[in-house]
């Protein structure tokens, strides 16, 4: 088992889960890390553990590098439970340990695991000396849960932003330079999207409150390390939650019998016939955790279903519920689909954008059973104006 040292005091000794493809719903290709790393100074200190599973994985790593009832302090930076998962694991074997954490964490630590451990509550602004280096704390409540904290190690200076900056992805290479790029920032991107894209003011807050600091390190609870690429991913993240957007436009859909798929292309050629980039997904097929990740910066989405039962189908019910959790911002959205005779799916799915906060701002089209070529051509229309108007807004 190999141990990395990222730097003169700190290891990670998380796991690779490299056969996780599904974290609720949340489709993970490239498998999940739970990083954990511990820091080796005058005291020594374990940031955040693994999910359950992987504690004896967190162990052995630990072991390599001190016993572990000599840890001084466990840091919480966050009690979901593929990162507090192992603490009891490791509480049995560092009993004397101090676990540092949130009032949030504090309780939520206590109702997941029933145990009354020698706790420290953390408060903005607090600060722990553990000998060549002090950590300094900052609570970032809802990033993404209410106990959420992040830390910073003065000295070597390395930020531990937990989920922060996290991406799903395994592999043997911890830094980011020392991976694709292009699939670390993929995964980075998603990641937000799913995770993180309901908090985009909080996110900019957050990084308003840490971009002073110098950062050799940003050292997240999932994927790589960043060292090299800690501009662009910063950068990344400002842009996503200030809801920037580009001139992309999302075409969504199921269909019954083919009369939406039929409109779906026709608008998709109205788009390119415009400029802007389409992109379309059956959901029927489509991965939702993926399209909402190509819809992050998206400016454009438009949802299609035939009619059933007086509602939309439900793939699009699904997407749409996803949808109306995450808030996408900056994003204008409309309407199609074909119908038999009531055509309820049509305005569902307008109550369910706007439920989501995106704006509608031109009428849909929908029309009843197999579209003509009158109605081809006005769902190229549609398709088109549409999209001139994205690309007015970017
Ligand atoms: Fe990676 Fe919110 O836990």
């Amino acid at each position: 088992m190999n141990n990395v040292k990222l730097s003169e005091s700190v290891y990670f000794v998380g796991a690779v889960d490299w056969n996780l493809r599904d974290f609720h719903g949340y489709t993970t290709p490239r498998g999940v890390t739970y990083n954990s790393y511990l820091i080796v100074d005058e005291k020594i200190c374990l940031i955040d553990t693994v999910k359950e599973p992987f504690a004896q994985e967190l162990l052995d790593r630990v072991s390599q590098i001190v016993d572990p009832a000599k840890i001084d302090y466990i840091i919480t930076n966050h009690i979901e439970p593929d990162h507090s998962g192992a603490l009891p694991a490791v509480m049995a074997r560092a009993p004397q340990a101090k676990v540092l954490l949130t009032e949030h964490g504090r309780t939520g630590i206590i109702k997941h695991y029933q145990q009354n451990y020698d706790f420290q509550v953390i408060k903005e602004g607090d600060v722990l000396d553990l000998g060549r280096n002090k950590l300094q704390f900052v609570p970032v409540p809802m990033l993404h849960w209410p106990d959420s904290m992040i830390c910073y190690l003065t000295g070597e200076q390395i930020l531990f932003s937990n989920d922060v900056f996290g991406q799903h992805i395994s592999t043997t290479k911890r830094f980011d330079d020392e991976n694709d790029i292009s699939e670390v920032m993929y995964e980075a991107e998603k990641y937000y999207a799913n995770i993180l894209q309901l908090f985009g003011k909080t996110v900019v807050k957050a990084i308003d409150r840490v971009k002073a600091l110098p950062v050799k390190l940003v050292a997240p609870s999932h994927g790589i390390v960043w060292r090299t690429h800690i501009p662009e991913i910063i950068a990344r993240y400002q842009d996503w939650g200030q809801g920037k957007t580009t001139g992309k436009v999302i075409i969504a859909y199921d269909t019954m019998w083919g009369s939406t798929e039929l409109m779906a292309r026709q608008i998709l050629d109205g788009v390119a016939a415009a400029g802007a980039t389409g992109k379309l997904y059956r959901m029927s097929t489509a991965d939702r955790s993926e399209v909402v990740r190509d819809i992050l910066e998206a400016g454009g989405l438009l949802i299609g279903s035939s009619t059933l039962n007086n509602g939309m189908l439900p793939n699009m019910g699904a997407l749409l519920t996803y949808l109306k959790g995450l808030r996408p911002a900056g994003k204008i959205g409309a309407a199609f689909g074909a119908y038999g005779w009531g055509g309820g799916a049509h305005k569902a799915i307008e109550e369910m954008l706007t439920g989501a906060g995106i704006a509608l701002e031109q009428p849909g089209v929908s029309l009843k059973w197999v579209p003509d070529d009158a109605e081809l051509t006005k769902c190229f229309e549609f398709g088109r104006q549409f999209a001139n108007k994205v690309l007015t807004r970017v």
